[in-house]
């Protein structure tokens, strides 16, 4: 149970208040707001049947920078034709077509971190139905994003504090909003979706717990490095890949994510693409990072006087 309190609203995509600010988030008011809508039967579809995914899932992979970790074509059309088999309740994956028209970065980001994990939980999760169950919640793991305001999401100089908690607030709404859809709070896109952001030096958010579940884990390391080597909003370019590796070394050094994971990622970006527990890393920093970013930089709140005018 989070014990979180709600800084912010959560809203459906259709703009429908689940909670207002200053909910306690307990297991009462999210069973109560499960059980109102019980009965409601949603329809379903499995994502790489649904709109255009498999196509713009397939054209991404075939693109730098992805296409360096995804050469094996074969083996990943295997690993998402398997995954025609998990249903999502189709209002989970209209966030997907908000994001597509409206986020473009998210789009392609929910759908790369989707592609990463399913990719490196072979070699992580032994258990084969772990890792359709882990590769089910990549692309919902922003899914509280359709409840911030775009301009937050798209905002390409440094956030203020109170933006910033709303950005930080996409973790609570997806847990509520996968929790709603899904009936069921207890489902792990509900826990990816609100923990994915924790580290494991407690340094990360929505509650500075620690980061210990290996599931999480996975969904959380492919979302920082797909946010590194991907344009983003804040920054004047992409990480390349070999700077965005060195910044997954230093969060494994700083104890913030595992090495497996790092070590995986690092495994398959090498030509001879040996096994992840073989590999050493060079200390050598060599990379370079974007000459722009205001990524972690809070900016001054404007004068209430601002505000008015
Ligand atoms: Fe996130
Ligand atoms: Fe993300």
């Amino acid at each position: 149970m989070p014990g979180l309190i709600l800084q912010h609203p959560i809203r459906t995509l259709d703009r429908q208040l689940l909670f207002p600010q200053r909910t306690l988030l307990t297991k009462e008011i999210l069973d109560a707001l499960i059980d109102s809508h019980r009965t409601y039967s949603y329809p379903a579809s499995s994502l790489l049947l649904y709109g255009s995914v498999k196509q713009d899932c397939s054209n991404f992979l075939s693109t730098p920078p992805f296409v360096t970790i995804f050469s094996d074509r074969k083996e990943i059309n295997d690993l998402l034709s398997l995954l025609e088999t998990v249903q999502y309740p189709v209002p989970i994956l209209q966030s997907l077509d908000y994001f597509k028209e409206h986020d473009f970065y998210t789009y392609a980001h929910v759908l790369m971190v989707f592609a990463l994990s399913t990719f490196l939980a072979k070699d992580l999760l032994p258990d084969h139905r772990e890792r359709i169950r882990l590769s089910a919640t990549g692309p919902t793991h922003d899914s509280g994003k359709v409840s911030l305001p775009l301009h937050i999401l798209k905002k390409t100089t440094p956030l203020t504090r109170t933006e910033r908690g709303l950005l930080e607030h996409h973790t609570a709404a997806g847990y509520v909003l996968l929790g709603y859809y899904y009936k069921d709070t207890q489902h792990l896109a509900c826990k990816v979706a609100l923990d994915h952001h924790e580290r494991g030096d407690r340094s990360g958010y929505p509650r500075g717990l620690l980061l210990e579940d290996p599931m999480v884990e996975i969904i959380a390391a492919c979302d920082v490095y797909d946010a590194l080597i991907m344009p983003r909003p804040y920054r004047s370019g992409a990480y390349d890949n070999r700077t965005a590796l060195e910044e997954m070394t230093e969060m494994a050094k700083q104890n913030k994510i595992g090495w497996d994971i790092v070590k995986a990622l690092i495994a398959h970006n090498r030509k001879s693409n040996p096994h992840y527990k073989e590999i050493t890393i060079s200390a050598e920093k060599r990379g370079t990072p974007p000459s722009y970013n205001v990524y972690g930089i809070i900016a001054e709140e404007p004068d209430s006087d601002d505000r008015v005018t």
